[in-house]
């Protein structure tokens, strides 16, 4: 009998038989499908009445959304996006690296719109603390990846290195609580040190200086928050609980999966969903992707699909170091002409212009690709991905005005075999009648065959399109796909 060897959870009379009830919750992952910005935030929030907690694994300061309330325009970026759903638990697992300043800040923020997280937030204690000197390394060395400047390199690659000069680097949040003042004299004394080794010339001493002598009073904010049981989630999802985490940055910025060393420092994938978010996989119910129509790239990189290629990475490059954004542009460059050129370089700027592919922290010049569909297909079958949302499908409609009079995207012609190199292909089926029937909720007989033709394509069915900025104007394809998820449907 094989069984006698097993250990007793794959026996035949364990949780694995079928018969034996089940009260336990799950967790859903929810990750970024191309480069990041690809309307993650919405989707949580059109998901988010149907999970008790959100949870953040990985990333830190250098993720971000802004979400437009009632009262007023707010820019999250370490808080899980579901702050706005009073109901839902929020939780930043270990895999995070925590600015405290930062998060102190949003947290007040929220607080001021008559939002309290006391008693809604949890932070693990085993979080990666961002340091003075993690934000000086990043800013002077940032160029060459084109890093956001938070200081989440540094600072996951001190906690790899534990010990620099028998000066224990690694500091995590609960070192910032329970000892507080060793904690800022190690940070000081760290800071102090790079800076001597400068020469004193840091151009961040005076800011830096200012972090830490608020830190104290950001440390008593925080503190209500922070979790020292590592098993605080496990408990909750033993006691039915039903998880969304929420990936930042997005698969193919992984650190190691990912083009390096054009990545961010952390694991974006799902399956660190478990190391980061403080949970066993056996919990795991589904992957859930999201990628966007008018595909975008910050930073430094490959970008297969990218219009304009190389003289678009480098223009995007350039204008990040001279800070040239979106009120450059406009005051340059007329979207509508440049949209008629047949240089596809001309294009990708016209589309930044026209769908508003700017930073939202940086507000550096995205670079601007066409939907590339072979690079989903093999994200998807890489990743198990269950099902997809597609934003941005409205942004679609400029293509029909311009050159290519018709949607160009990249696909492997033989999705069957899939050997083919990938290549360009004009779709010619979409009209703006059937955009502009999408966002009022019907899917008509010309979008549905761009539904398939997408599906087919990338190997996964689609859950929903985005056909406008507004949480409205997600349309939900519960019907159509084979696979639903969850809640789909759009709430008020
Ligand atoms: P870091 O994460 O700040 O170290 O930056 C590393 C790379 O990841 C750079 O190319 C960044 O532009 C990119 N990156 C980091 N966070 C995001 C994000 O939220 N969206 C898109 N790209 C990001």
């Amino acid at each position: 009998m094989t069984t006698a060897f097993l250990p007793p959870s794959c026996s035949s009379t364990s949780s694995c038989d079928s018969n034996s009830p089940v009260t336990d919750g799950f967790a859903d992952v929810l990750v970024g499908l191309q480069y990041g910005d690809e309307g993650k935030a919405k989707i949580i929030d059109t998901l988010a009445p149907g999970y008790d907690v959100i949870a953040r694994f990985n990333g830190g300061a250098n993720a971000g959304h802004t979400i437009d309330t009632p009262q007023g325009r707010i820019a999250l970026k370490q808080l899980p996006s579901g702050v706005f759903h009073p109901h839902a638990m929020l939780y930043i697992g270990s895999g995070c690296a925590i600015n405290p300043w930062k998060l102190a800040d949003e947290i007040e923020q929220l607080r001021q719109m008559g939002i309290s997280l006391e008693g809604r937030l949890r932070i693990s204690a085993r979080a990666a603390l961002v340091q003075p000197h993690h934000i000086a390394m990043d800013r002077r060395g940032s160029e060459t990846i084109g890093t956001t400047g938070n200081g989440i390199g540094p600072c996951y690659a001190d906690r790899a290195l534990r010990v620099r000069n028998d000066t224990r680097v690694n500091l995590m949040l609960g070192d910032l609580l329970g000892n507080e003042a060793d904690t800022v004299v190690a940070m000081r004394e760290i800071f102090t040190r790079m800076i001597n080794a400068d020469g004193g010339t840091s151009p961040w001493v005076a800011e830096m200086s200012d972090l830490l002598l608020g830190l104290p009073g950001v440390a008593k904010q925080l503190r209500a928050y922070v979790e020292p049981d590592r098993a605080w989630l496990t408990t909750r999802v033993k006691a039915g609980a039903k998880v969304l985490f929420e990936g930042a940055q997005s698969v193919l910025l992984d650190v190691v999966d990912g083009s390096q060393p054009f990545v961010t420092s952390s694991h974006t994938v799902p399956a660190y969903a478990y190391v980061g978010g403080d949970l066993s996989p056996k919990y795991h119910r589904r992957t859930i992707g999201v990628a966007k129509a008018i595909m975008s790239r910050v930073g430094r990189g490959p970008f297969p699909s990218e219009l304009g290629g190389e003289r678009s990475a480098q223009y995007c490059h350039d204008a990040s170091q001279s800070k040239t954004g979106k009120s450059e542009e406009a005051s340059r460059f007329s979207p509508d002409k440049l949209l008629r050129s047949n240089d596809p370089f001309d294009v990708g700027t016209a589309l930044r212009m026209l769908t508003g592919e700017y930073g939202t922290g940086t507000g550096r010049p995205r670079r601007i690709g066409m939907l590339d569909l072979a690079q989903l297909r093999d994200v998807i079958k890489m990743h198990a991905v269950d099902c997809v949302y597609l934003n941005k499908v409205d942004c679609l409609a400029h293509y029909l005005h311009s050159a290519y009079q018709g949607v160009p995207m990249r696909l492997h012609r033989d999705v069957v075999s899939g050997d083919v190199m990938p290549d360009i292909l004009i779709y010619p089926g979409l009209t703006e009648q059937s955009l502009t029937l999408g966002r009022e909720g019907k899917v008509d007989a010309v979008m549905n065959s761009f539904i398939d033709f997408i599906e087919r394509h990338i190997g996964a069915p689609l859950a929903g399109l985005g056909l406008g900025p507004e949480r409205a104007s997600l349309v939900s394809l519960a019907e159509h796909s084979p696979k639903p998820v969850a809640t789909l449907s759009p709430h008020d």
